[in-house]
């Protein structure tokens, strides 16, 4: 059955640009994102890799650490990363699986028997520091993904979990936020010296606590 959120998910052993990953131990601590991509030199995955290596820092910022895969040996990525890195102008600063057997697709239903029974799809995995899974998107091959709306996401995630608030429509950092509803009104004067605003009994507004 394919994973689904709130699922501990399973750990691998796979071969990478970076050697060998044990991805609980590459996990460690830390938030993870696992991304799939279709196959080795393709042009909207190339531009997916170098979007995210320029965001490494935001991902730091947030305890996150990425990890990519497509289903090619660690020769071909090597290759495919010089192509990156040049049409792209930046460097690849996070490890790609080598899933040539498929281990880890399989075990994530990364393929998509329907769409395509050899290449996996473009899918990403949001793992929290306790391995449960809190996100989990797919794309068409033909779609490069959005990873600000990712980053977004695990803004959402992190301040649910650390201050007991969920974000909006559309939401972005900096903006109002509301008070989750299974937070009593005598909790939340603790929690939110600085008050909220009651629109509905259920919706209640403050201003989104720092990070
Ligand atoms: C790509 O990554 O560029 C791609 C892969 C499969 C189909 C279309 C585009």
């Amino acid at each position: 059955m394919a994973l689904q959120l709130g699922d501990t998910v399973p750990n691998f052993t796979q071969d990478s640009t970076e050697g060998p990953i044990d991805f609980y131990e590459y996990a460690g601590d830390s938030w993870v994102i696992l991304f799939s991509h279709p196959k080795d030199f393709t042009p909207v995955c190339t531009t997916e890799l170098g979007a995210v290596a320029k965001l490494k820092p935001e991902f730091e910022k947030r305890n996150v650490k990425v990890i990519g895969l497509s289903v090619d040996p660690v020769d071909s990525h090597k290759g495919w990363i010089r192509d990156i890195e040049e049409t792209q102008a930046t460097r690849i600063n996070f490890p790609i699986l080598a899933d040539a057997d498929r281990k880890v697709s399989d075990l994530y239903g990364m393929i998509h028997m329907n769409e395509d029974n050899v290449f996996t799809v473009r899918t990403v995995f949001v793992v929290d520091p306790n391995r449960k899974l809190r996100l989990t998107i797919t794309y068409p091959a033909s779609t490069g993904r959005n990873f600000d709306e990712i980053l977004r996401v695990i803004d959402s995630l992190q301040l649910t979990e650390f201050h007991k608030v969920a974000t909006p429509v559309n939401w972005k950092e900096g903006e109002d936020v509301i008070i989750l509803p299974s937070i009593s009104d005598e909790e939340a004067q603790k929690l939110f010296p600085a008050g909220w605003k009651t629109l509905k009994p259920y919706m209640r507004v403050t201003a989104q606590p720092k990070t």
